[in-house]
């Protein structure tokens, strides 16, 4: 891990960027030194039985104030302590000392301005993931502000209602940040969807799903490219834990904050859900299926009708892709059935309506891009886009303002799985490996899967702000490794 670190380091100093050298140098002793001051807890804490504990529902932060039609927020990014697992004293980097992180509700048209204060020992930089913003407000991997000094992001909101969320970005510590804590909701709601009579108030329930990995006192362990130790699933932040609710509709906000790990979710009882929505916002229609997939980054909006279920049981969401054992890893959490309750809600046939894809600008320039990493069992493995380890000031891509483009899209590994996302647009996938999409990936997104040998080809139109911004694997241990590049839109 430290040489990784320091071969980076190294990689990064080359490139001539000094500031970014001193920063990466800094890093090292810094995360060093969390090792040292989080594994201080002597009383062993063990992982407990499934559904042992109860899921808690995911604060909400309230606007200091809403002046001038614009909702302004403070939030102190600081080292706090949580029950994750039960007994256990678990440090975590948090906004605001909620972990997982809270949700923030924006609505289209209306700004949001959020001030972070920075009360960490590291530099961070704050994402809002699927957003059109500035290149001032990205968060790019660069852009990163100091312990002990703030900086403020300004989210006009001029994009259509969608799940969006935010997390640290500062390069080569984004992995370890997020996989401690520093990641919350954003969810941007329009008149669309706020005119259907979807399920709404405590039957709509952001979901933050993720896997992680702990020591005997109960410290949350991170190892760069953890795939197998990170073994415990935690939903919005406890460990396979179970959810009462009423046999009636309910509205999941599915995000998948996991650095890694790849989920594909299902109901014990092989029941169906109505995915309704993905990373861009609404479908156009619901699309019933009895099991959906979320790689790193990626977002659900589904609704589950529980009012087939008879009042006393229960049904456990299930995860049937590893790593890990289904022991380990496939349980998620389950819902409890205690009551009977109204339900006003329905699920519209037409959700909202998205361009044809035959009708999609026609692009103008055409890029392949390729996803890879060393997987000949190499002690310290490059992420590469393209063949190349990321670098600042390196514009991989040129795209002019207004256009609109095909990416081609592979992963070229054997073994290895990737996904893509893009800063500052939601694209439409139009092909997978050559053929037509689900109706899941139909929307907008702004994640896209890439199991080993995959191939998409995605639309995007470049018409907001002109700027650099990045593309890369959400693998955010990948991404750390260098599998990430710069477009500049001009
Ligand atoms: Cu979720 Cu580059 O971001
Ligand atoms: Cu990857």
């Amino acid at each position: 891990m430290i040489t990784r670190r320091a071969m980076l380091t190294g990689t990064l100093s080359v490139a001539g960027a000094g500031l970014l050298a001193g920063r990466a140098v800094a890093a090292t002793p810094s995360v060093g030194a969390l090792h040292g001051r989080w594994g201080r807890t002597s009383a062993a804490v063990a992982v407990p039985p499934a559904f042992s504990v109860r899921m808690p529902r995911l604060p909400e932060l309230s606007p200091i104030s809403t002046l001038g039609g614009v909702d302004w927020y403070r939030v102190v990014l600081k080292e706090t302590v949580h029950e994750v697992l039960p007994g256990s004293q678990t440090r975590a980097l948090t906004f605001d000392g909620h972990f997982p992180g809270p949700v923030i509700r924006a609505r289209t048209g209306r700004p949001v301005v959020i001030r972070h204060h920075n009360a960490l020992s590291d530099p961070v930089s704050v994402h809002l993931h699927g957003g059109s913003v500035s290149q001032a407000n990205d968060g790019g991997p660069m852009d990163t502000f100091g312990p002990g000094s703030s900086r403020t992001y300004t989210y006009l909101n001029r994009q259509s209602g969608a799940p969006l969320w935010f997390h640290d970005h500062a390069h080569h510590l984004e992995s370890e940040h997020v996989y401690r804590g520093l990641s919350g909701s954003y969810l941007l709601s329009d008149e669309t969807e706020r005119s259907l009579p979807l399920p709404r108030g405590q039957y709509e329930v952001p979901l933050a799903l993720r896997d992680a990995h702990f020591d005997e006192a109960g410290q949350l362990v991170y190892v760069m490219d953890d795939v197998f130790g990170r073994s415990t699933i935690l939903a919005n932040g406890r460990p396979t834990p179970y959810f009462p609710v009423a046999a009636r509709k309910y509205r999941f906000r599915l995000l998948n904050s996991s650095n890694m790990r790849f989920f594909q979710l299902r109901l014990s009882d092989g029941g169906s859900m109505v995915q309704i929505g993905s990373d861009g916002g609404l479908l156009e229609r619901p699309h019933v299926t009895d099991s959906i997939g979320l790689s790193p980054a990626e977002r659900a909006d589904v609704v589950i009708d529980f009012s087939r279920y008879r009042v006393g049981s229960q049904v456990v969401l299930e995860n049937t892709l590893g790593p890990g054992t289904p022991e380990e890893v496939g349980q998620v959490l389950r819902f409890d059935v205690v009551r009977s309750a109204e339900d006003p809600s329905s699920v519209p046939e037409v959700l909202r309506v998205l361009p044809a894809v035959a009708s999609l600008p026609a692009p103008s320039v055409h890029r392949n891009i390729v996803l890879s990493m060393d997987e000949d069992g190499r002690e310290e493995p490059r992420g590469l886009m393209d063949g190349k380890v990321w670098q600042m000031g390196r514009i991989d891509q040129t795209v002019r303002h207004g256009d609109s483009e095909i990416w081609t899209v592979t992963n070229a590994n054997k073994i290895i799985p990737h996904n893509f996302h893009m800063h500052l647009v939601q694209f439409r996938v139009l092909e997978r490996n050559g053929g037509p999409v689900g109706a899941e990936e139909a929307g907008l997104k702004d994640t896209v899967r890439l199991f080993p040998g995959e191939t998409v080809k995605l639309h995007a139109t470049f018409d907001t702000y002109r700027g650099t911004y990045v593309y890369h694997c959400h693998l955010l241990d990948h991404s750390a490794m260098g599998m990430m590049a710069n477009f500049r839109v001009e």
